[in-house]
């Protein structure tokens, strides 16, 4: 095997010294991991593309819920092509391709994952699709099916809908054959979320949604809202439910985790759900399995769409999670990691 850096002892990655932001991350020569040290779960990749995630940007700037030792590559999210597996790993061969989750370390050349936290990539869909691919629609299926109960004919409202989670769950809900309502900022980003097979756009950033969504006629009431924002915005969506609504909890990219009022929640007879896809992948891979084989059917079938805004090499991560962090995207960013011409592995 001849591989991009013939020395094998080293890898281009985008290194964090320090938490906070601004941050002078910079790409520069780290060690690179090993097949002689691989655990037995694991394996190790040759990354082709990495997915850019707004949960890095609080990684980075040192408010995430899983912290990480400095100096730190980040990056949670990747395709790449399998180089070694672990003792333990069956059914993965070097050569194949595979996306999946990683706690840390994706903006890299290299990358070791967990076999439970990956799944081969169908033939059809390229490597900057795959890269956006396992995160945002493992949640939105998880956040849905799992956690919200969605059930066909039934209305979804996305909070953060034009976001990569939010896309994601908007062909996801339409999948699982329910009427989708997405919600946005900016009026700019109706086409993307429209284009995604939404039922109806609103754009709204504050004050009555209830109000909002009946004088853009899409009706008042919803039986699940699916919610990335978080702050005033979770109260306000939870008041579009209706008797037995759901309301899923994903993600806060307002920066606020909000405080919910408990009569509200009875006199409507309210779910109120978390989800945090990550853990259930280790807790049940079966369940993940069938999940994302759900999902490729559905890829294959053209009923889901991967949207990528923006593809950057690894010297542009840093001023994408930037833009990213301002919601100035809608879909998914993709960093590119060619291997060298004339370079085979
Ligand atoms: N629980 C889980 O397992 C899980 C998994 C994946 C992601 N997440 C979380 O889900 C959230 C969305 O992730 P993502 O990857 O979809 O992010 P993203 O692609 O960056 O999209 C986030 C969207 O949030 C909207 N937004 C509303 N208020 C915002 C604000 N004050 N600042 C920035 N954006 C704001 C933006 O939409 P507009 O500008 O259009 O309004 C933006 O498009 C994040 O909090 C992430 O950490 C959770």
């Amino acid at each position: 095997m001849t591989t991009a850096n013939p020395s094998g002892n080293t890898m281009r990655a985008l290194l964090v010294r320090e938490t906070g932001w601004p941050n002078g991350m910079q790409v520069t020569e780290v060690p690179r991991p090993q097949a002689q040290a691989l655990d037995a779960d694991s394996v190790l990749v040759r990354v082709r593309a990495a997915g850019l995630n707004f949960a890095d940007t609080l990684s980075i700037g040192g408010s995430y819920q899983e912290k990480q030792a400095l100096p730190f590559v980040p990056g949670a999210e990747l395709c790449g092509q399998v180089v070694a597996v672990g003792a333990g790993v069956q059914g993965l061969t070097a050569g194949e391709r595979v996306m999946g989750q990683v706690g840390a370390g994706a903006y890299a050349e290299w990358a070791v994952m967990h076999q439970h936290r990956l799944a081969r990539v169908p033939t059809a869909m390229p490597d900057d699709e795959a890269a956006g691919f396992y995160i945002p629609y493992g949640t939105a299926l998880c956040a849905l099916r799992e956690r919200g109960r969605l059930a066909p004919g039934e209305t979804l409202l996305v909070l953060g809908a034009a976001g990569a989670v939010g896309l994601a769950a908007v062909q996801v809900g339409k999948a699982l054959g329910a009427r989708v309502i997405g919600v946005s900022r900016s009026e700019s980003k109706r086409g993307a979320v429209m284009q995604a097979g939404a039922d109806a756009f609103v754009a709204w950033s504050a004050g009555d949604l209830k109000r909002a969504l009946q004088q853009a006629d899409v009706g008042a009431g919803v039986d699940v809202v699916l919610d990335m924002v978080g702050g005033d915005a979770t109260a306000a969506a939870m008041r579009c439910l209706q008797f037995e609504g759901r309301l899923v909890v994903v993600g806060f990219t307002s920066g606020q985790a909000p405080t919910l009022r408990a009569n509200h929640i009875l006199v409507k007879n309210i779910d109120i759900v978390g989800c945090y896809w990550g853990p259930y992948q280790q807790l049940r891979p079966a369940q993940t399995r069938q999940s994302f084989q759900t999902l490729f059917d559905w890829y294959r079938q053209g009923r889901l769409n991967p949207a990528i805004a923006d593809t950057v090499p690894l010297e542009g991560v840093a001023h994408a999670l930037e833009q990213l962090a301002c919601g100035a995207y809608a879909g998914k960013v993709v960093a590119t990691l060619p291997i060298p011409s004339g370079v085979t592995e």
